[in-house]
């Protein structure tokens, strides 16, 4: 799928601004603070109706304005669809071709990106929640199933954790009406369990080449951690382990006034050889360890969406010798659409600026357009 346009209307530093994209390469080059990534931003927004860069909605509307208005218009094959995202006092309106969606799981789905940004390194070296959070967007793009179990999941947790602290205070509560949140929960968490393991399944399949070839280095591995033993990531399995251990449990999460075990819990890490990254790798090694994790999504995309993601890749060339910029330039197929953003184009092949879509940013308006045959075509 590709992005043909996009449209934004007091989106952070755009006041109303227009840009057109072609099918393979753009390139949004300008100085720091002039809006490049806001353009990524705003696509990624448009496509998950939340920012990765802010959990506060609000920040995304242009100062001293009451609302945003994101428009993109799309292209699958020959299906042409118009997404619109607004905020206006702290209400999203998601449309697609005009009519308001609802259900936000309907409307998450038609647009997909693959974003890589340096804000990607607080996956490798921020808490857990972070990598957690990362497998909730990125699974809840390729099933809306993981969307709705993870919604109910949150709700009946909250409910649990509260019933387990009003039985630490009443011992005249029922106990009965813990089993039942127990067992709706473990229901939820054996579907979370089984989807992001399949995820991350997926991406080993695909990591350890990526970054042998970006980096030389061998065997770079995802390692799913759940604080459950999970002997195998079957449905009837997982169930019995979660029933034992809150079985066994029970007492101490009463004492503790909270559910202790569950995908709530879960952290995955990034390994060389089994030595963890975020303690062993350098400041490199764990950037491009991030990179071949969104490269490594592609293909994952791909398959289970029948389309072709959007790549979106923020800055990416910056603190990497040349080397290293066109081995991941080689992982960008002409065949997607891709959207990069960076200071320039120096380090850039030919190859590639010479069919590229280049537009220069400054102050929150494109100031020149074109790749290497503008105005010679
Ligand atoms: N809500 C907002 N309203 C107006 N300007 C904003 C808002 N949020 C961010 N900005 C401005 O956007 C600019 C940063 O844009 P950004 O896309 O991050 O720059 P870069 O080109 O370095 O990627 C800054 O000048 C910042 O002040
Ligand atoms: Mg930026």
């Amino acid at each position: 799928m590709i992005l043909r346009k996009l449209k934004l209307v007091n989106f952070r530093n755009y006041k109303s601004f227009n840009i057109n994209f072609q099918k393979n390469i753009n390139i949004i080059v300008g100085d720091n603070a002039q809006g490049k990534t806001n353009i990524l931003e705003s696509i990624y927004t448009l496509a998950l109706t939340k920012s990765y860069r802010t959990t506060n909605d609000s920040n995304l509307i242009r100062l001293n304005q009451e609302k945003f208005i994101i428009t993109g218009e799309t292209k699958d094959e020959k299906i042409f669809k118009k997404l619109s995202l607004e905020l206006y006092k702290g209400n999203k309106i998601a449309k697609i071709n005009d009519n308001v969606i609802n259900k936000i799981s309907n409307y998450v789905g038609n647009l997909y990106v693959i974003l890589s940004s340096p804000d990607d390194l607080q996956m490798i070296k921020g808490s857990p929640s972070e990598r957690r959070n990362f497998l909730n967007i990125e699974i809840s793009q390729l099933s809306s199933n993981y969307i709705k179990k993870y919604n109910e999941f949150n709700k009946i947790l909250k409910m649990r954790n509260d019933y387990l602290k009003l039985l630490f205070t009443n011992s005249l509560c029922d106990v009965n009406y813990l089993d039942i949140l127990t067992n709706n929960l473990i229901d939820r968490e054996v579907e979370i369990y089984i989807e992001r393991n399949n995820f991350i399944e997926k991406i080993n399949e695909n990591i350890t080449n990526i970054y042998k070839d970006i980096t030389g280095i061998n065997n770079l591995k995802i390692i799913y951690e759940t604080n459950i033993e999970i002997e195998k990531f079957d449905k009837d399995h997982i169930k019995k382990v979660l029933e034992n251990k809150y079985k066994k449990n029970q007492q101490r999460e009463i004492a503790m006034g909270m559910t202790l075990y569950g995908p709530h819990r879960d952290d995955f890490t990034f390994e060389i050889d089994n030595n963890d990254i975020k303690i062993f790798g350098s400041q490199g090694q764990q950037k491009l360890a991030f990179i071949a994790l969104k490269f490594s999504e592609i293909p994952i995309f791909e398959e289970i969406t029948n389309t072709k993601p959007i790549i979106l890749l923020d800055d990416i060339f910056s603190e990497l010798d040349k080397k290293k910029k066109n081995k991941l330039i080689q992982y960008i197929d002409k065949d997607y659409q891709v959207i990069i953003t960076s200071n320039d184009t120096k380090d850039i092949s030919k190859k590639i600026l010479k069919d590229a879509n280049i537009l220069k940013i400054h102050d929150g308006k494109i100031v020149e357009k074109g790749g290497e045959n503008n105005g010679r075509k």
